[in-house]
């Protein structure tokens, strides 16, 4: 073999290599690194914004509104428009070209063919009345799985189907915050305030219990009297998506890790893992919206456990590989492990008190196969299908190049333009992401409608 065929790593000059070194780094060389990631991150973000400073959402022309979002024919469409002149009419680039409509202005048709249209189409989607808003994690402890694309996705085509959405970012990450142009600029601004009030909350009613025993009570420090006054309607941040509202997170969320466990050692019966879903719950939340996608850390720390329990249906996204599904699998021994101890923690109390016992419930629990690819993974893909059975969704959701493609204007395949993509990729893609929406919508209809029918027999 001559020596231009070695491979790379032979003859390194251990001269040369001190030659090409940096000097040692100190602590302050991180900050100098994360500086300048944050002016290049700023670049890049600006780059997505308009002239205002705020991320807008693409228009939708009338070929995309009748195909996609309202089941009507377009010269049907063409027509009511034109017989209500007060709907919006869109508008177009040219004289004679497609019209084009705002979300806001997609939402209002829908709402109008909703209430004068045929009973029979569906317009509106279900949700039962009365009932509270449904909750969804997206969850794994492994990092990369497609998290954030999966509940971003699920969150937009739940929108464009007309449902009101809230995203709860748990990630400190801020991946899901930067999906939805979020800005935060430190911890009370994100999850942790109403954390920190449903501990203040317990402290103040354990406080009581102390005094009616004549011991001393536990003083509340700055943090938690601040949090008492915070409500969750005043972290919600509107997006660029008229009916997509956001609880973002930002790099001190992570704080809530080392806080929450000292609160639990100071406060042994606060209940941590109900704080997130009482305090949606105590403010209204739940009324507010139709549904709640909560995206979680590549972690099983005390924001994920929050976030799990309060949810009702748990989506959990493995890619078909070895190395994911082996990972899940230990993901779901720790899930067992973590809620296992606490419902033996709980009954044990509870028992001696001779109180009812609790026990975790989740609506529905699914696993989704992410970034497919057919061509090589589906024999592992149908291994796993073999062994998980229904706790694996039966649609796999393709690795699509929409989702690199789409550039830093756009964040997944519905904030992207068709016409900016070859139109058998766009649908591909656009049809992957429509699968995984109509897979979880069964679960949702499912869980939902059970829900009508329990609470109809319990009136009958
Ligand atoms: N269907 C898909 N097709 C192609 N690329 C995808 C798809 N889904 C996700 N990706 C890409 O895979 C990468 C990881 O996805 P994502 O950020 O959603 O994972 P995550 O589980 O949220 O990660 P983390 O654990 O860091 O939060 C991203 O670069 C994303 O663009
Ligand atoms: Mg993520």
């Amino acid at each position: 073999m001559g020596q231009s065929e070695l491979p790379p790593y032979f003859q390194i000059n251990p001269d040369a290599a001190v030659a090409a070194l940096d000097a040692p780094m100190s602590t302050a060389g991180f900050a100098a690194i994360a500086r300048a990631c944050e002016a290049g991150r700023d670049d890049l973000a600006s780059r997505g914004l308009s002239a205002d400073g705020t991320r807008q959402l693409r228009r939708f022309s009338t070929w995309e509104i009748t195909r996609y979002l309202i089941p009507v024919a377009q010269a049907h469409f063409r027509r009511v428009l034109k017989q209500n002149p007060d709907l919006p009419q869109g508008s177009s680039e040219t004289e004679t070209g497609a019209k084009w409509f705002t979300l806001d202005e997609v939402l209002r048709l829908r709402a109008f063919f909703g209430s004068s249209g045929s009973k029979t189409k569906e317009y509106q989607p279900y949700r039962p009345e009365g009932l509270p808003a449904k909750m969804i994690a997206v969850a794994n402890f492994k990092g990369g799985v497609g998290k954030t694309s999966t509940a971003a996705h699920l969150a937009m085509s739940a929108a464009l189907d007309g449902y009101k959405v809230l995203v709860i970012d748990l990630d400190s990450q801020a991946s899901m915050t930067s999906v939805f142009g979020g800005t935060v600029a430190d911890e009370w601004q994100t999850v942790f305030p109403l954390l920190a009030r449903h501990y203040a909350n317990y402290l103040r009613d354990e406080n009581q219990r102390r005094m009616d025993r004549g011991e001393a009570p536990v003083p509340l420090d700055d943090t938690l009297t601040d949090a008492l006054n915070v409500k969750a309607q005043s972290l919600v941040q509107s997006t660029h998506w008229p009916n997509i509202d956001l609880i973002g997170a930002q790099l001190n969320l992570y704080w809530a890790e080392f806080q929450v466990p000292v609160w639990r050692m100071q406060g042994r019966g606060w209940k941590l893992w109900d704080a997130l879903t009482d305090v949606l719950a105590d403010d209204g939340l739940l009324d507010e919206y139709d549904l709640i996608f909560v995206d979680t850390p590549p972690a099983l720390g005390y924001l994920t456990i929050n976030g799990l329990a309060a949810a009702d249906i748990v989506l959990v996204p493995v890619g078909a590989s070895f190395l994911e599904f082996d990972s899940t699998g230990r993901f779901f021994d720790m899930l067992h492990t973590t809620f296992a101890s606490i419902e033996d923690g709980e009954n044990l109390a509870a028992r001696a008190l001779g109180r009812p016992e609790m026990a975790f419930q989740w609506d529905a629990v699914q696993a989704v196969v992410t970034r497919y690819d057919g061509s090589q993974q589906a024999e592992l893909a149908a291994l796993m299908q073999a062994y998980l059975g229904k706790t694996l969704s039966p649609h796999r959701q393709d690795f699509t190049a929409l989702i690199g493609q789409a550039g830093e204007q756009v964040q997944g395949i519905y904030e992207a333009d068709y016409r900016d993509f070859n139109r058998e990729t766009y649908a591909r893609g656009r049809e992957t992401f429509d699968n995984t929406y109509a897979a979880f919508k069964t679960l949702l209809l499912g869980t939902w409608r059970r829900d009508e029918r329990a609470a109809q027999e319990a009136a009958e």
